[in-house]
């Protein structure tokens, strides 16, 4: 199938073999050592969720997965790798969507989920420091008791890891607030392609000794290293948080309606998400979070989740009261309707309707997802367009392809365009690409606003890298990586 990207050279990879099998047991207890090569014998099944990822789209077919509890169990793997030039996976939870956490052949995947331990926290600076393979919610859960918050959060919260996170760069619903992780990662330990740990994992806020090194890890998708430690500042939980969805009669109120809504609320506004009609209508169908009335949607056409978060809850809820009644009391108004939540329940089922579109479009059928930074302005002229391309190719419904919407994060500029089909064919890749990515690309948008690049868009890097970029790109991977065994095939073509 054509969606991969990298039908990448292989050929100075070897596949792995009995022997390898042998001394990776010799290194890890044989429950971390999955593979269907003796001395392990591994029925095939059992490594299908290792092989598979989250959309059902990218399949690999990797003999082994290793899965170390250490730091050193990781270098001692990757060294072993590194010598006899075996390609490698890093892997976390395995929810990436562009087909990054999964080998493309049969690369060993290097599953991080038994490095699960916080290794400490600081209830006073709030920096915490994790193995790279616990999961997002168990860090929320962990630092939850000190009043503490992570800086992100996002749909897959309850099974991504911290690592994978930060190989992706990944943005979510907080990063309006509290902005990317190249700002919140204060240090990382990370296993590089020999097998040396590269150990930056300082707790300092401030730290100006030349080149930041670790900057180049956080987006890499596991191209330059195994990240093993993270060490991240965490913000204080806020006082009060509510949520508001409002309905948009068009799609053009959303821009104006963003001005107003940080005109108004200004410091306590943490989140602005947006849904488009078909998006919504998805997420109610499947169980997705409590709907609004047919009356409270009757004539929209988007609808938008406003998040406040500050410190004192009548003065937030007044703030927010105050804005529902200048916006429905407009003469000409942004929204025809605005739901209020009412209760602890009621926040969080208002963020599942946004929050929830990705695992709605997942049960409707099979997504090409599209996670584009264009401008705000652009957001449902580009839904539009795409659309039209797929009903003039004859496409459309009867022709396989169920619905086109666009969901995202305003606030970000960052647009989630998903096509969602039947079933993966090439025929509707063709139709999808390259014009999608021209498109983009004649917005000087990007062709990956938060997912990365993975084994889905390698080839598509030019649209939005320039070739000085890409060739410092190449430099970059080949100093880290010169026998190009970490996560071969994926983000940059060698
Ligand atoms: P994986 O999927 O296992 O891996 C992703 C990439 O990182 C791969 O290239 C892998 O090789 C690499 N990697 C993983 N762990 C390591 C490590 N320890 N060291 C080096 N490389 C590693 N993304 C967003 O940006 N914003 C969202 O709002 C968002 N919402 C999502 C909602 C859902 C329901 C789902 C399924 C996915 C969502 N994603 C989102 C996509 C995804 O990027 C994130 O889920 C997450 O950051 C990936 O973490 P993971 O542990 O699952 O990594
Ligand atoms: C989201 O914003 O919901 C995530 O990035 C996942 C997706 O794009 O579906
Ligand atoms: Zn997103």
């Amino acid at each position: 199938r054509r969606w991969h990207s990298a039908e990448a050279p292989f050929e100075h990879l070897n596949p792995v073999t009995e022997q390898d099998v042998q001394q990776f047991a010799s290194i890890l207890p044989p429950s971390s050592v999955l593979s269907t090569l003796p001395p392990s014998s591994t029925a095939a099944s059992e490594l299908d969720q290792y092989n598979n990822d989250w959309m059902g789209k990218y399949h690999g077919k990797s003999t082994t997965v290793l899965k170390p509890k250490t730091t050193q169990q990781v270098s001692d793997i990757v060294k072993l790798c590194w010598e006899r030039r075996v390609g490698i996976v890093p892997q976390g939870g395995n929810t990436g969507l562009v087909g990054g956490s999964v080998p493309i052949h049969d690369e060993v995947v290097v599953n991080l989920s038994n490095m699960n331990k916080v290794r400490s926290f600081d209830p006073v600076s709030g920096i915490l420091v994790a193995d790279a393979g616990c999961i997002l919610q168990s860090l929320t859960d962990y630092i939850a008791p000190h009043h503490h918050i992570m800086p992100l959060d996002l749909g897959a919260k309850g099974s991504c890891h911290i690592g994978g996170n930060v190989a992706t760069n990944a943005g979510g619903l907080r990063l309006l607030r509290y902005g990317s992780l190249h700002g919140s990662v204060l240090g990382i330990e990370v296993v590089l392609p020999d097998g040396t740990i590269l150990d930056q994992l300082t707790s300092l806020r401030k730290d100006n000794t030349g080149y930041d090194l670790k900057q180049l890890f956080i987006g890499a998708e596991g191209t330059l290293g195994i990240i093993t430690g993270v060490s991240i500042l965490t913000p204080p939980a806020p006082q009060a948080s509510n949520n508001v969805i409002l309905a948009l009669p068009h799609f053009d109120n959303v821009l104006p309606l963003y001005k107003e809504v940080k005109r108004q609320l200004s410091e306590i506004l943490s989140a602005f998400e947006f849904i488009d009609r078909t998006a919504y209508d998805l997420a109610v169908k499947h169980g997705q979070g409590r709907g609004l009335t047919e009356e409270e949607v009757d004539g929209a056409q988007c609808f938008v989740l406003v998040e406040t978060s500050g410190g004192r809850r009548d003065h937030d809820e007044e703030k927010l009261n105050d804005l529902l009644e200048s916006l429905l009391g407009a003469d000409q108004p942004l929204i025809t309707n605005g739901v209020l939540s009412q209760s602890p329940a009621q926040f969080s089922s208002l963020w599942s309707l946004r929050e929830g579109v990705t695992e709605a479009v997942s049960k409707e059928g099979k997504a090409y997802k599209y996670d584009i930074s264009v401008p705000l302005s652009t957001f449902k002229q580009v839904v539009d367009v795409t659309r039209d391309h797929l009903r003039s190719k004859g496409l459309l419904h009867d022709g396989a392809v169920k619905h086109v919407i666009g969901y995202g994060h305003v606030g970000d500029g960052n647009l989630h365009l998903n096509v969602i089909a039947e079933q993966y064919t090439d025929e509707i890749q063709d139709a999808l690409e390259p014009f999608i990515y021209e498109l983009v690309a004649s917005h000087r948008g990007s062709i990956s606003a938060e997912h990365g690049i993975g084994a889905m868009k390698t080839h598509a890097l030019h649209f939005s890298k320039s070739d000085v970029s890409i060739a410092l790109m190449k430099q970059i991977k080949q100093l880290f990586d010169p026998r190009g065994i970490m996560n071969p095939g994926k983000v940059i073509e060698l």
